[in-house]
């Protein structure tokens, strides 16, 4: 694609957010921030009985990228398991949002991809003694980019 239409394509998830708004009794509810500049983004996921996203919402605060990059990594994950989420590479969403574009904003650009990492990381621990990940407990993201 050209420049042009990697920015279109992040004005569009910016401007029409999919699946903003808060999930009711969710099985992972986390928050992550980004200390540099203070933006956050609250995450709602359910899962089924094999961990599989079966619906995931956003909220939060911040810059252009930083919220274009929750909005369509909400359909990006939509469906797949933990297994594969911790698995995820930046670069597949760099790849997506323009690499030439967010080259120089990887920090907002990941800032919702790590905080749903850390969670899918953080589960397993909690399902094992019978909890949901539902206190919202703020990842710091520690992407290093420079
Ligand atoms: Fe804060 Fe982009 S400036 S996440």
């Amino acid at each position: 694609m050209e420049r042009q239409e990697y920015i279109e394509f992040i004005l569009d998830h910016y401007q029409h957010p999919r699946n903003k708004g808060a999930l009711e009794d969710p099985d992972m509810l986390v928050n992550g921030g980004n200390p540099g500049c203070g933006d956050v983004v609250t995450l709602y996921v359910k899962l089924d009985n094999e961990d599989r996203i079966t619906d995931i919402r956003f909220e939060g605060h911040g810059c252009t990228i930083s919220m274009a990059a929750a909005s369509f990594l909400t359909e990006m994950v939509n469906g797949k398991k933990l297994d594969e989420i911790r698995q995820l590479d930046y670069q597949q969403l760099i790849d997506i949002l323009g690499p030439e574009v967010v080259k120089s904003r990887l920090r907002c650009a990941t800032l919702a991809m790590d905080t749903l990492q850390g969670a899918a990381r953080e589960y397993p621990s909690r399902k094992a003694t019978g909890q949901k990940l539902i206190q919202p407990i703020v990842l710091t993201h520690t992407l290093l980019t420079e």
